[in-house]
């Protein structure tokens, strides 16, 4: 029988990583987990309950009071996110989190808050998880790690036909921004910031179909399952 490995799925934004990983979690029975949807959704109770992040006591305050959960929708054939037993699935994408979470996600103990948990749901293996951090500090032992990249211009558009679906109002520049500022905030914070784990394989899927990109991954993840 093949053994059960963790998957790790770090880069840029907006490069197709939740994608890649839940057809690779479909694909090879693993559970997938989205930190990133983690980071929007304390984002998001920051935001509603008016905390103010510079305040060290009102950040550890907060993050006493927030429950994180994912449940699978057997319908989506997805897990989704939880925050206080409320599905914030949907809320957390809007682009009103988007200019946020990378300050959030820049603070000691809000990351501390999010990797314990993130570790724990990886503690029996059998998981593919994407991120910023997960081949670098959440799961440096894993036994497949994935970098991804993708050419700007083609992320920028990927993400614009993504979030026009649901607000036609969005900007090409607003989401070009977005991201921009993300992944500078994201690759310079001082705490675990956005790299590439030495062990990891690059996958730049500017000129991949999803396919393709599929196909690659699970041959690397076939290697290693043996
Ligand atoms: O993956 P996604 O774009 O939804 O992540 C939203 C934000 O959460 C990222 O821009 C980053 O600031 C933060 N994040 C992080 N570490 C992770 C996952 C996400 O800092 N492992």
């Amino acid at each position: 029988m093949a053994k059960k490995i963790i998957i790790t799925i770090d880069g840029w934004s907006s490069c197709g990583k939740s994608t890649l990983a839940k057809q690779l979690a479909r694909e090879l029975g693993l559970v997938y987990v989205d930190s990133g949807a983690m980071y929007r959704a304390i984002t998001l109770y920051f935001l509603r309950n008016h905390v103010d992040w510079t305040s060290q006591g009102e950040v550890v305050k907060a993050l006493s009071e927030i429950h994180l959960d994912f449940h699978y929708n057997a319908t989506t054939l997805t897990s989704e996110i939880y925050l206080n037993e409320e599905n914030v699935e949907y809320v957390i994408r809007d682009l009103v989190i988007a200019e946020k979470v990378s300050d959030v996600a820049a603070i000691r103990e809000v990351r501390e808050f999010a990797v314990a948990q993130q570790q724990k749901m990886g503690n029996k293996k059998g998981i593919v998880m994407d991120g910023r951090d997960i081949g670098t500090v959440v799961f440096p032992d894993a036994e497949l790690k994935i970098f991804m990249t993708a050419d700007n211009a083609v992320r920028v558009e990927r993400r614009f036909r993504e979030l026009y679906e649901k607000n036609p109002n969005i900007t090409i520049e607003e989401v070009k921004n977005n991201l921009e500022m993300r992944d500078y905030i994201d690759s310079h914070r001082e705490v675990s910031p956005l790299r590439k784990a030495d062990d990891a394989i690059v996958l730049d899927n500017t000129h991949l179909t999803e396919d393709q990109q599929l196909q690659k991954a699970l041959n690397w993840a076939k290697e290693r399952s043996r």
